[in-house]
């Protein structure tokens, strides 16, 4: 018996990896985080299949299920949104399932801000604009930040930031990086990306909050902040520069075979 964490992805079912949907379609068990896992997954679950929405369970009930299927020697699929490595509460669940001896595996998913990206259409780093990419949030009811993990502490890098659950905190967001990035900085905020209701706001630090207040959203959120979202006179990389020698190409190819 093993617990199966899966990354189940953005929203869009089919953006599951082939891997995550083959061990859903072969585990008795699916414990699913019902807020943001789209319910078409579900419909890789084998017939008959115990399917168990955890939105609402604390953790000592979670452990009874683990603890029911290891019992039963039922595989189980636990599924979170986006990816596994970032806000999934996983860790707490790793450490309850190492303290019973329950085997598990980790199968990663495609993450909110690589959809949001491509709901935006963008790159996310660009040679000498942005190299870097901050994940990161603001506090919440639940969690409070590390003392110095803070938004003008990130700013002060210049970085490329994507803030995750703070669309409640929009004026906080503004007000914290203006001062580092400008009133012009382009900033975009991408609501529920790859599922059917997407939606994308395109603003600057100047002019997002009230650009947002035209489109309320509440929730599912990406706030996306940093030059390369607005950045179209970037110098093209050294990856396809004819005259960057590469391990399995000679300097001056210019394509073609060799
Ligand atoms: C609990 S975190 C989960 C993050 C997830 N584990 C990941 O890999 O992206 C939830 C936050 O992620 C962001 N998020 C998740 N799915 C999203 C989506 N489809 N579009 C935009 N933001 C999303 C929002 O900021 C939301 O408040």
């Amino acid at each position: 018996m093993t617990v199966h964490f899966i990354g189940a992805g953005p929203g869009a079912p089919d953006l599951i990896t082939v891997r995550g949907r083959d061990l859903v379609a072969r585990c008795p068990v699916c414990l699913y985080a019902g807020s943001l896992v789209p319910r078409d997954i579900l419909a890789y679950c084998p017939p008959g299949a115990r399917i168990v929405d955890t939105a609402a369970l604390s953790l000592e009930v979670l452990a009874e299920e683990f603890e029911r299927a290891f019992a039963a020697g039922h595989d189980v699929a636990r599924l979170h949104s986006g990816d596994l490595s970032v806000w999934s509460a996983m860790g707490e669940q790793l450490r309850l399932l190492r303290e019973r001896g329950i085997p598990y595996t980790i199968t990663p998913g495609v993450p909110a801000f690589a959809a949001a990206a491509a709901a935006l259409g963008r790159e996310l780093t660009l040679p000498e604009v942005g190299q870097s990419l901050i994940l990161t949030r603001t506090s919440g009811r639940a969690s409070s930040m590390p003392p110095r993990e803070t938004l003008p502490a990130f700013a002060a890098t210049g970085a490329t930031l994507a803030i995750h659950l703070s669309i409640h905190a929009l004026a906080r967001v503004v007000a914290e990086l203006t001062p580092h990035y400008g009133a012009e900085c382009p900033v975009a905020i991408v609501y529920r990306a790859s599922w059917p209701d997407e939606r994308v706001i395109k603003a600057t630090l100047g002019t997002i909050e009230a650009e947002a207040a035209r489109s309320p959203m509440e929730r599912t959120a990406l706030i996306l902040v940093g030059p390369v979202l607005g950045s179209e006179d970037f110098r093209p990389s050294a990856l396809y520069d004819a005259d960057y020698a590469r391990r399995f190409r000679t300097p001056g190819w210019r394509g073609g075979p060799e």
